[in-house]
């Protein structure tokens, strides 16, 4: 289905034609005067310029074309040469009820469906989700949802930082505290137990102590060097041991990304690409790209475009060992193997933007990437606390998703308990939704590149641009529908109204913007899109609940065009946040 402001101009094109002018001119925006008007063509004024007339002149034979226009209902001329729009709002009715009709609102499929595969998450085995790890889950999962939902083929992938440094630490801490577990025994040649020698909390502590071990001691840190480089090479035991953390982890992460719900299709690791390692390497070696500086080898990534001096890619480090780069190059290998997908996409801290630059560079220029995949770099900023520092515990210390979550959660409990009866169930049921709402909203409404306030008090509002007032006004269309039929009466297959009074007119044409705001939203992968739809569209409803009687009305063929309404905007609330990755609850 052609996107609504695309069907207006196409009827302003055609005016322009047939005036004798070129089509192209008569684009349809928007009014910046909705005082005035609502939307507005700016056409005569360019096309002065090319035809050499008067401006006004122009736009009067337009509005003489637009005389039987079943679109517009009022076209006016004024200086010097404006064309000043309201839309027919017959017109207005037809193209909501086409939307309605159609399969996901009309919205079409893009001409070619992508593959993309969407890195996000990121986190790092035996150490906790924290508040940090928020951002990249909420946005990820959006861009995932947003992309799927206009038709491409996406393939989340968690990117688990599962190999290196931390690993051999966490061994090296395991063997002091337990030098007499079976893992240790190099002689060994057994099975090892299935049951793992530690438990996620263990896990959790060992992990942090032994990494500030190495900071402060030289030879705890050489043996902790020594176990990274064992377990890359298999050391049977290690690997064992690896295996279990690994297990606990991902058993742990999953049962939290599951109450953010946060779903990956793929929980794949830096290690799942160790085996790839030697041979990309030898690939650049042989293909001229990498050579050695300094022990280490490196890719030059510079461009002479360069603003700022770019330090070469470094792929083994002078001790031969993989690092950060090496693992992200030989994953862009294995997807490009595995999915030849049009687009990777990185949802990481936008901090991180050097490694992704010198690793998309040397991929491309050694072509592990083919110049086709699109690279992209959705770096994220930073989330910080009303003071403008970092969110910590109390006691300075990392704040747990976990608690986080649950904290609001029990905030949300106490207020929903406040403002309603409910069943303890449900309400607790509420609480989760209006919370991951609130954060979510909280989250995704700034354009993800911006740092922003994780302001906990705007976010658990139930008024202005947050989670809780939109699910708020979904909650009161459910309610006046419930009523509705409750006095008997269907709320399917009902006609719209042709919009008689304004704020009917204006939320009619809010959301008939929803194709144009999906098509956006997806092409930049900017979840922002859509919550500035949904706001807007709350916005509209709310003053056109404001303003009309809707259960009182007497007239019961308007009363169906109002439902018939209710029901589209919720279903377009619905499927909208959907996409940000939350839902409404019943009541609250
Ligand atoms: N684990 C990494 C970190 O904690 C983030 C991973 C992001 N994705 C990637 N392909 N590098 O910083």
């Amino acid at each position: 289905m052609k996107k609504f402001l695309e069907t207006v101009s196409e009827e302003m094109k055609a005016a322009f034609e047939k005036a004798g002018y070129d089509r192209e001119l008569g684009k349809v925006s928007v009014s910046n005067r909705p005082d005035l008007c609502e939307f507005q063509c700016n056409g005569a004024m360019a096309g002065a310029k090319i035809y050499k007339k008067a401006p006004i002149m122009i736009a009067n034979e337009i509005v003489e074309q637009l005389k039987d226009s079943g679109c517009f209902s009022e076209a006016e001329a004024v200086m010097p040469g404006f064309l000043n729009l309201k839309l027919n709002p017959a017109f207005v009715k037809k193209y909501l009820e086409e939307m309605n009709q159609a399969e996901r609102f009309g919205v079409e499929t893009p001409g070619k469906t992508e593959t993309i595969v969407i890195d996000y998450g990121g986190p790092n085995v035996a150490k906790p989700l924290h508040v940090g790890h928020l951002r990249p889950a909420i946005i990820g999962e959006s861009i995932k949802r947003i992309e799927r939902y206009v038709g491409h083929k996406v393939i989340g992938d968690v990117h688990l930082g599962d190999w290196g440094m931390p690993l051999g630490q966490i061994i090296t801490e395991l063997r002091e505290r337990k030098p007499d577990l079976i893992y240790f025994d190099e002689s060994y040649e057994g099975e090892y137990p299935e049951e793992p020698p530690f438990t996620i909390a263990e896990l959790e502590e060992i992990y942090p102590c032994a990494s500030g071990k190495c900071k402060k001691d030289e030879e705890y840190k050489a043996r902790a060097l020594q176990a990274t480089a064992d377990l890359q090479s298999g050391r049977r035991g290690y690997r064992a041991i690896w295996k279990h953390i690994l297990k606990v982890s991902v058993t742990d992460l999953k049962k939290n990304y599951e109450k953010l719900d946060v779903h990956f299709d793929l929980w794949m690791g830096e290690s799942d690409v160790d085996d790839l390692i030697p041979g990309m390497v030898e690939d650049l070696k042989k293909g001229g790209y990498a050579y050695y500086s300094d022990g280490a080898l490196v890719v030059d990534v510079k461009e002479e475009s360069d603003k700022k001096e770019l330090p070469p890619c470094i792929v083994l480090k002078s001790d031969g060992a993989a690092n950060y780069e090496t693992t992200d190059l030989a994953t862009i290998l294995y997807r490009e193997r595995e999915f030849a997908p049009d687009a990777i996409l990185y949802v990481v801290d936008k901090r991180q933007e050097l490694h992704f630059v010198q690793v998309f560079r040397t991929a491309k220029k050694s072509g592990i990437a083919r110049e086709s995949t699109s690279l992209e770099f959705i770096g994220f900023g930073t989330m910080n606390s009303a003071n403008g520092t970092a969110i910590k515990t109390r006691d300075g210390g990392v704040l747990r998703l976990e608690y986080l979550l649950r904290q609001i959660e029990d905030q949300m409990y106490e207020k929903i308990r406040e403002n309603k009866e409910l069943p303890e169930e449900e309400a607790h049921e509420t609480a989760r939704k209006v919370a991951l709402a609130a954060i979510k909203y909280g989250d995704l409404s700034n354009q993800a590149s911006k740092d922003y306030i994780f302001d906990l008090e705007r976010f658990t509002s139930f008024e202005g641009d947050t989670g809780p007032y939109l699910l708020y006004t979904m909650v009161r269309i459910k309610s006046i529908l419930n009523k509705y039929r409750e006095s008997g009466k269907s709320t399917e297959g009902l006609e719209l109204n042709v919009p008689e009074e304004k704020a009917e007119k204006e939320l009619m044409t809010e959301l008939a913007g929803f194709g144009a705001m999906i098509e956006t939203a997806a092409v930049e992968r900017a979840p922002h899109k859509v919550c500035a739809y949904v706001y807007a569209v709350a916005n509209a409803f709310n003053s056109f609940y404001h303003g009309t009687k809707i259960l009182s009305e007497e007239d019961e063929k308007k009363q169906q065009g109002y439902i018939a309404l209710l029901t589209l905007t919720l279903r377009l609330l619905e499927s909208s946040i959907e996409l940000l990755g939350f839902e409404a609850p019943e009541r609250m």
